[in-house]
């Protein structure tokens, strides 16, 4: 079915983000090594990029890296983290042709310094860009952003610049990585895993949950059109009734 012409382009998902899952099961199914996997991961990445803009997403984040993937034996993180640098540099064309702006969220200071190099520079060179923001999480955890935030908005409290009554919703969200950003509104998963994994916990708080069993280095644009045209259909209530949305 032709999803892409089914979608109401007024209605999109604000926030769009994907848990890129399912790369080593891919390379296993083709009796290949797992970092084979990540490496056709990055078409996937390049598809579903393009795909997002053409449709007119705005915000497209994808869980690329997170904070436990560093448990992971010392090759693979390092296999990992070579491909960020040349799919980071390979990339800026696309972006450019685009007009997609590259973010990063996550605990960078810990990114090889040659990845955190290559990462300010796409996204100092698409600064200016408009059409889309394309955000990557790498070295990202939940847990870890809740835990600086709060960190931050108690210094204030500290410093006297904050008093802990006129303490939001708003405060703590103003110190996060997505600080600025529309909350998560579609949150896509592949590899038929039912889980977060530690990704935007506080964002995804009324995100409609995606699963798709295909592994991620087969997901195309289609994947993802079907996917926002699913989202498309549901009723999104809010606490409310059926019957106060229609009325
Ligand atoms: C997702 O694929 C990519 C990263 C987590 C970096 P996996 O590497 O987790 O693939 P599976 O889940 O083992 O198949
Ligand atoms: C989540 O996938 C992280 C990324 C996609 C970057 P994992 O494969 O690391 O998650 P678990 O281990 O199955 O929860
Ligand atoms: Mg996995």
């Amino acid at each position: 079915m032709d999803f892409k012409s089914l979608i109401d382009t007024e209605k999109l998902p604000a926030h769009v983000a994907v848990i890129m899952d399912g790369n080593g099961r891919w390379a296993k199914n083709q009796g290949l090594k797992r970092v084979m996997g990540h490496k056709n991961g990055v078409k996937a990445v390049r598809d579903t990029v393009e795909g997002a803009a053409e449709i007119g997403v705005k915000y497209l984040t994808l869980y690329a890296f997170s904070t436990e993937n560093w448990k992971r034996p010392k090759y693979e993180v390092d296999a990992l983290m070579r491909l960020l640098i040349s799919s980071l540099r390979d990339e800026l064309p696309t972006l450019m042709k685009n007009d997609i702006r590259l973010k990063a969220i996550g605990n960078l200071e810990i990114l090889p310094e040659k990845g955190r190099k290559q990462l300010q520079e796409v996204m100092q060179k698409t600064e200016g860009n408009k059409h889309m923001t394309l955000v990557l999480a790498l070295s990202y955890g939940a847990k870890d952003e809740l835990t600086q935030a709060t960190k931050k908005v108690a210094e204030l409290v500290l410093e006297g610049k904050l008093m802990p009554k006129d303490i939001g919703p708003d405060t703590l969200e103003n110190h996060l990585y997505t600080s600025g950003m529309p909350d998560v509104e579609l949150l896509i998963r592949t590899s038929g895993e039912h889980r977060i994994s530690n990704f935007l916990l506080w964002q995804i708080a009324y995100a409609e949950l995606y699963f798709t069993p295909i592994l991620w280095p087969d997901f195309r644009r289609a994947n993802l059109f079907e996917a926002i045209y699913d989202y498309q259909h549901r009723e999104r209530r809010f606490g409310k009734t059926s019957e106060q949305l229609k009325s």
